[in-house]
């Protein structure tokens, strides 16, 4: 990795970057820092570099013209590769955090331009700078100490400039925990033990330990990175004190489907990444509030598992449909036997026709396209010589035929984009002779196949859909929730 810094000093940057780990990283070839000092570009007599600002107030910027021709001279020497990102260390920037320095870390150069005095003349910095980077709320004299820093974490992410390829990932910040504490021979000093759990050569043991107290370290010492650490995993256990009547929050973050915006003590807020649909669950109207209150309302659909936050979403976001369900899961492991009376497959985009004037309640045409094409909706199809007898008694409202097959579809079901079971739909001559439920079998066993608990959500008021779930032996949630869009 090439580094070069744009500076007014740069024996300070190459002194201080040239020695010890990057020292030997440079020896080796790993990484290249190069400093081009702005001072050699001036066009003054004096080899002035600043002047004062226009409109007045304290203090001296550097001028434009230096900053722009030393940017060019590393242009120039760098001929032929494509362009590299220019940082602008200033404390106007974005923070720098590891992650940051993760994603730096990926680039094959860079170019970091130190500011000093007040600044830098505005149009210089518009013309080449892609990144402004602070490395804290606090104010330096110059950007050389924070370009010093950056490119210390940066170099530690290269491959190869730790001689321990891991210990650039298991130290303190990543998955937002803090390192654990450590400790080296003898093993007591001034009477102080090591913690004898570090000396039973048990490594399961040792790595619950060291998670145990990076945990509790980082809640002390700095709540707001606990606050982002192993945000599906506090989640799940939040949701998991009434995994009824969460049912839908607990599959969607464990189907990878979840961003997990926030957990509190008394509440959790998700988002499914496909669809944008907010899932929401708090224990009191406060909780409620901040929650909501980190949604994006436009467009947005949302489902609220208390009445308050259906009432909140409502009057905050002028959102007018609420429809009231009741959850129902599957919590057996055990697969149902299939009921071979139908032959039940997963549906292709050619019954886009058919399902869609059955079933546009909720989803447009193309949506409805694309289920089909991911294979996600099921039909039950009969023989067609059974169903003659019914075709002249019903005008044929039905299913489409499946072309050249000689069978007709009764019905189908399907899969929810953000993992509820629904689109239950048996055709009028089709219906009281058990579809439904071989349909709900077969799409219940082929979500247990996957190692997902199936569930459905069903309107409060649909007393034959509720009856079916019970026949089927999934559990029905007491609890309602609220659709709102
Ligand atoms: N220059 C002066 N202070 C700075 C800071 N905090 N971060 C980056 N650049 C700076």
């Amino acid at each position: 990795m090439h580094f070069h810094i744009l500076t007014l000093f740069p024996d300070m940057v190459l002194s201080g970057l040239k020695t010890s780990i990057l020292g030997r990283a440079c020896e080796k070839g790993l990484l290249s820092i190069e400093a081009e000092n702005i001072r050699d570009y001036t066009k003054d007599k004096h080899k002035k570099v600043d002047d004062y600002p226009y409109g007045g107030g304290a203090g001296m910027l550097m001028q434009a013209q230096p900053v722009f021709d030393a940017y060019q001279a590393v242009l120039e020497k760098r001929a032929g590769a494509k362009t590299a990102r220019v940082i602008y260390v200033t404390p106007q920037g974005r923070l720098f955090d590891q992650s940051m320095a993760k994603e730096l870390a990926k680039e094959e150069e860079l170019i970091f331009l130190c500011g000093h005095y007040e600044g830098i003349d505005e149009r210089v910095l518009e013309e080449i700078v892609t990144d402004y980077v602070s490395i804290g709320d606090y104010v330096l004299t110059g950007g050389e100490l924070p370009a010093m820093v950056m490119i210390d974490a940066i170099s530690r992410m290269v491959p190869g400039v730790l001689k321990n390829e891991e210990s650039g990932e298991t130290e303190s910040f990543h998955e937002n925990l803090l390192e654990y504490p450590q400790y080296t021979r003898p093993e007591v000093w001034r009477e102080k033990e090591v913690p004898q759990v570090l000396l039973c050569g048990d490594h399961a043991k040792v790595d619950a330990w060291r998670l145990a107290r990076s945990v509790e370290r980082t809640k002390r010492q700095r709540p707001d990175l606990y606050e982002k650490y192993d945000l599906p995993g506090r989640a799940l256990l939040w949701l998991k004190q009434d995994r009824l009547l969460h049912m839908d929050m607990l599959e969607n973050i464990r189907r990878g489907r979840a961003r997990v915006l926030c957990v509190r003590e008394d509440g959790v807020l998700l988002q499914d990444k496909g669809n944008g649909l907010y899932m929401v669950s708090a224990q009191n109207r406060d909780a409620g509030e901040r929650l909501l209150s980190l949604t994006e309302p436009e467009g947005a659909e949302y489902v609220c598992h208390q009445r308050f936050l259906a009432d909140s979403v409502a009057a905050r976001f002028q959102k007018e449909t609420m429809q009231v369900c009741l959850q129902a899961a599957y919590t057996r492991k055990t697969p149902f036997a299939e009921d071979l009376s139908y032959e039940i497959r997963a549906l292709d985009e050619t019954f886009t026709e058919g399902i869609f004037a059955h079933y546009h309640a909720f989803y447009e045409k193309e949506k409805l396209r694309a289920f089909l094409k991911e294979g996600v909706i099921y039909g039950a199809f009969l023989p067609k010589e059974e169903t003659a007898r019914k075709e002249t008694e019903t005008d044929r409202t039905d299913g489409a035929e499946s072309g050249g097959t000689g069978q007709v579809l009764a019905g189908f079901i399907g899969t929810h984009e953000e993992g509820g079971m629904g689109m239950l739909e048996v055709f009028e001559p089709f219906r009281r002779r058990g579809i439904a439920q071989a349909l709900e079998t077969h799409l219940i066993n082929r979500t247990l196949e996957r190692g997902e608990t199936p569930y459905c959500q069903i309107f409060a008021e649909n007393e034959a859909s509720i009856a079916l779930q019970e026949k089927l032996g999934l559990k029905v949630g007491a609890k309602k929730i609220y659709w709102i869009s």
